[in-house]
């Protein structure tokens, strides 16, 4: 880093001696001496340790849809707090926000709360197995839906570790995931009409769930093809299968009714966190009352901080200012103008690379025309979208040190911040070359 970083190395020194690499998650973890450590956020913006200043494109994995510190948002929290934080009882502004999430949302009828999305997607698989009576699962390569066993499948690999692409094999993506479970879910290409048809001939009365994102969110955006999320709505139908649409990104974020406003789909169940609470400690899965409501006759959900009084109130103020002001109207505007300008910058570079995503969410894959599936997004160069990123960051925008995780827009990002943001990036694409 060409940029003061003392203090981050610092801590980094200090955080190995007592945190495994230093992080409280792996995806935070981008290498020794280049890890930054952060010192305080407010709007679009980002202070790492030494006081170095960044425009925030992270924003937290996306949770962060109006901004950083949002004073509507933390004084309603900090009202809220004051009368208690925890109760194991139910109260009205829970129903509150469960009535938003369903008045917002088209195909949820009734949700429970969880914490993280990881919990959102383990309960509602598990819902969907008690539903259906059946216990195998279907997920796409590439997809990510959190880190419990059952979903920690085929997220990155080398593309042949997948095997064929009709006959895919699921590969764990961490040590300590139970062998048993290679048996339960199975992993397919995105996008692939023909080898999930096949897929669904052989084991389509087996299959309780299918769970996807919209677009690959978690593995450069890669959008789906015209019909893909209807094929999928089409064959759960035909076979009984539970669909789930992870909104754990798109939700609140893409449109107030999240991804299936924006294409027109009605998923069976769906999973939300990040943007409903503005960063807050808040998710939730719902969707048919026919389906939500096998909870609690023989089927278990809960949780001691399901409810708790930061991530709910925090979820009622996001909510009600996402319903009622042009937040995600302006969000989408200035994202696109950013799309709008790297796709000049790099047609003006003479650079091959597509652009993919959401304005509120999106990336770019160098290299290459198009990308469908993790398959042929493997194919891009990673290596130089990295270079770009670190000379980017060097010079005080800051994306993820990842080429799968998408630049996150939020409300505070200003049009100077757009402006600013392509100019740097137009720099290091003329000086870091390809
Ligand atoms: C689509 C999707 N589902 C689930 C999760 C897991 O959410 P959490 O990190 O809150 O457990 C993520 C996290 O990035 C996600 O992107």
């Amino acid at each position: 880093m060409n940029i003061p970083f003392e203090k981050s190395r610092e801590l980094q020194e200090r955080a190995f001696q007592r945190l495994p690499l230093g992080v409280n998650s792996n995806f935070r973890f981008w290498g020794e001496g280049i890890t930054p450590y952060v010192q305080k956020a407010k709007g679009g913006y980002l202070w790492d340790a030494d006081g170095n200043r960044f425009i925030d494109y992270r924003l937290a994995f996306g949770p962060i849809i109006l901004g950083h510190a949002y004073d509507e948002v933390d004084n309603q929290v900090i009202e809220e707090i004051r009368k208690g934080t925890l109760f194991a009882m139910t109260s009205e502004l829970e129903i509150a926000v469960a009535e938003k999430i369903t008045a917002l949302c088209p195909a949820v009828e009734m949700v429970r709360f969880a914490c993280s999305g990881t919990e959102a997607t383990m309960h509602a698989l598990r819902v969907a197995r008690a539903y259906t009576g059946r216990e195998k699962i279907i997920k796409f390569e590439g997809n990510y839906h959190g880190f419990q066993d059952y979903m920690l499948f085929s997220t990155y690999a080398p593309a042949e570790s997948y095997g064929s692409r009709h006959n895919p094999i699921p590969i764990p993506s961490s040590s300590g995931i139970p062998k048993a479970l290679n048996s339960l879910v199975v992993t397919l290409p995105f996008n692939d009409f023909e080898v999930l048809d096949k897929t669904l001939r052989h084991i389509g009365h087996d299959v309780a769930a299918i769970i996807t994102e919209a677009a690959q969110d978690n593995c450069g955006a890669i959008e789906p093809l015209p019909g893909w999320l209807d094929f999928i709505r089409q064959q759960c139908n035909e076979y009984g299968i539970v669909f789930i649409l992870d909104e754990v990104k798109t939700g609140f974020r893409i449109a107030r009714g999240g991804a299936q406003e924006v294409y027109h789909i009605k998923p069976d169940l769906a999973t939300y966190a990040k943007s409903i609470a503005n960063g807050y400690p808040l998710a939730a899965f719902g969707g048919k009352k026919e389906i939500m409501s096998v909870i609690g006759h023989g089927v278990a959900q809960g949780g001691t901080y399901n409810n708790n009084k930061p991530g709910v109130a925090a979820a009622y103020t996001t909510l009600d200012l996402i319903q009622n002001q042009p937040i995600l109207e302006t969000i989408e505007k200035r994202g696109r103008r950013l799309m709008d300008g790297f796709r000049q910058i790099f047609d003006d570079a003479g650079i091959v690379a597509c652009i993919n995503g959401h304005p509120a969410m999106f990336t770019f894959a160098v290299g290459v025309e198009k990308v469908t599936c993790q398959r042929d997004w493997n194919n891009s160069d990673k290596d130089l979208y990295l270079r770009w990123v670190d000379a980017a960051i060097e010079r005080g925008i800051m994306p993820d040190h990842d080429p799968r995780e998408p630049w996150f827009l939020c409300y505070s990002h200003s049009d100077a911040d757009i402006d600013e943001t392509l100019n740097v990036m137009a720099d290091v694409v003329k000086k870091v070359g390809r």
